[in-house]
């Protein structure tokens, strides 16, 4: 950035381009109210993207004489982070952690930094929304106090920049994006022409330098207009801190990631020495449920063993199958596809002659967990049969498969992984389709064809046709 010479701002509506040099709250081009949003004028053609021109000569080249970037990995110690990185930041990546205010992003951002300069990164942690004796508390609290982090309270970009040039860490904290300004736009802090302008900044400067970036944005639970949204495109990595704040674990979440996988998941728990990495996740989704053979759950539940990016977790699926009182029945779903539930209750119904209609449905994945596995759909009609039928399903067991629109069952993905994770918290058996791959202990895998074979062996003791409790 040069200063001294203040630039030139005009308005430009996000939805056709049209140009103005004050705001107004409806686009002339497009008629959309409340489309404008500030823009520096930079010397490129108009209707440029606002970006200084390079000053390298672009190149054509064949895509086998280009070295491909494969800078190491910078591991940040938290191993939950790393694994949602893709094996740890990217250096010179830009990443965005996004979360609602409370959730622990200033926590988590102060831990890394904490461990990032006990391995000798120098570390500077901008805060605009605490004071630094305030983050210096948290950091007594975290046993956070090494020499290599620096922190710096500041909301004006140019001072960030220049702490950047006098101070050259290698990482930058931002804490929050929606703090921070540019005094060459006349838009308040927090505004979508300020976060997208002072990230731009720091996307080029991070570029230039080889830096690692971590930009904190607050989302607000309706999505906030000027939070994180707005940033998506711009940035190399997207995480998601989420979680209950009335609960103590946490989930982080990559919904985007230029140099690893999406989708991928990590937990923590929130204690009072700050966020803690927790490996064995399915556990804390069971909430203590049994898994022993000998040990039935209770009726209209059932456990799941989904895949969220490459980790197995296994998940309680509860249902409620009730009589409709009056109206139509409803449906109700929460932590799994809502346009799901009535598929999968139309299979119920078609394939296997169980009576619904007249009942209402819940669903439910319990511990505030989510999932978009289709795996899950066996433990969802067999948690609804469980219900319907108030039997709890076979003790030990937890399931596995896809449920096609003729009640057959479908393989899923990763198999022997999910029955690893199954097994090694003490299910007996993990239940899948006929067509799920070899598994290596045979006799562990139990597989039926149809949605049918599997709700009615799974929910009655074989012999008997009575109730497992
Ligand atoms: P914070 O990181 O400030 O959230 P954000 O930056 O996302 O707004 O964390 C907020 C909550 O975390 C706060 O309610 C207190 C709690 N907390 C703990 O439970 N243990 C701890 O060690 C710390 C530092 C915070
Ligand atoms: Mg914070």
């Amino acid at each position: 950035m040069t200063p001294g010479k203040k630039r030139r701002t005009e308005y430009v509506c996000q939805e056709c381009g049209y140009r103005l040099p004050v705001w107004s709250g409806r686009c002339p081009g497009c008629s959309e109210w409340n489309t404008l949003v500030e823009e520096l004028v930079t010397s490129a053609a108009p209707g440029g993207t606002g970006r200084p021109s390079s000053t390298a000569p672009a190149m054509v080249q064949p895509i086998a004489d280009i070295t491909p970037e494969t800078a190491a990995r910078l591991q940040t110690g938290l191993s939950e982070l790393d694994r949602i990185l893709g094996g740890g930041a990217f250096p010179g990546s830009v990443n965005l952690v996004g979360g609602e205010p409370g959730v622990g992003k200033s926590t988590l951002m102060l831990q890394l930094a904490g461990k990032l300069a006990a391995s000798g990164t120098r570390v500077l942690y901008a805060t605009g929304e605490e004071s630094a004796g305030q983050i210096a508390d948290r950091g007594r609290r975290l046993g956070v106090d090494e020499t290599g982090l620096l922190v710096l309270a500041a909301t004006s970009l140019p001072e960030i920049e220049r702490s950047l040039e006098t101070e050259t860490p290698g990482v930058v904290i931002v804490d929050s994006i929606q703090t921070i300004y540019s005094p060459e736009l006349s838009s308040a802090p927090g505004s979508v022409s300020q976060v997208r302008h002072c990230s731009g900044e720091l996307m080029r400067y991070t570029k230039s330098r080889g830096l690692t970036t971590f930009l904190i944005g607050h989302v607000t639970r309706e999505g906030s207009i000027a939070g994180p949204k707005v940033l998506e495109h711009l940035v190399d990595a997207v995480i998601y801190f989420e979680g209950d704040r009335k609960r103590s674990y946490r989930l982080l979440r990559a919904v985007k990631n230029r140099f690893g996988s999406t989708n991928e998941l990590g937990v923590f728990e929130m204690t009072s020495s700050g966020l803690t990495g927790v490996a064995e996740a399915s556990r804390f989704f069971l909430h203590g449920r049994s898994t022993s053979p000998d040990e039935p759950g209770d009726p209209g539940t059932a456990v799941a063993a989904i895949m969220e990016g490459t980790r197995p977790f296994l998940v309680e699926i509860q249902a409620l199958v009730s009589s409709t009182r009056y109206g139509y029945p409803q449906r109700s779903v929460s932590g799994f596809d809502s346009k799901r539930l009535p598929l999968l209750l139309a299979v119920l119904e078609k394939r296997c002659g169980f009576e619904l209609g007249n009942q209402d449905v819940y669903v439910n994945v319990a511990g505030g967990a989510r999932t978009s596995d289709p795996g899950a759909d066996l433990a969802v009609c067999l948690a609804v049969a469980s219900s319907l039928f108030d039997k709890p399903v076979r003790p030990g067991v937890a399931v596995a498969a896809e449920v096609g629109l003729g009640g057959e069952l479908r393989a899923v993905s990763h198999f022997e992984w999910r029955l690893r994770e199954a097994l090694n918290l003490g299910f007996a058996h993990l239940a899948g389709s006929g067509s799920d791959p070899e598994v290596r202990e045979e006799e562990k895998h139990l597989g039926f064809e149809d949605l049918g074979t599997a709700v009615k062996s799974l929910l009655e003791k074989p012999g008997s046709g009575g109730n497992w409790a």
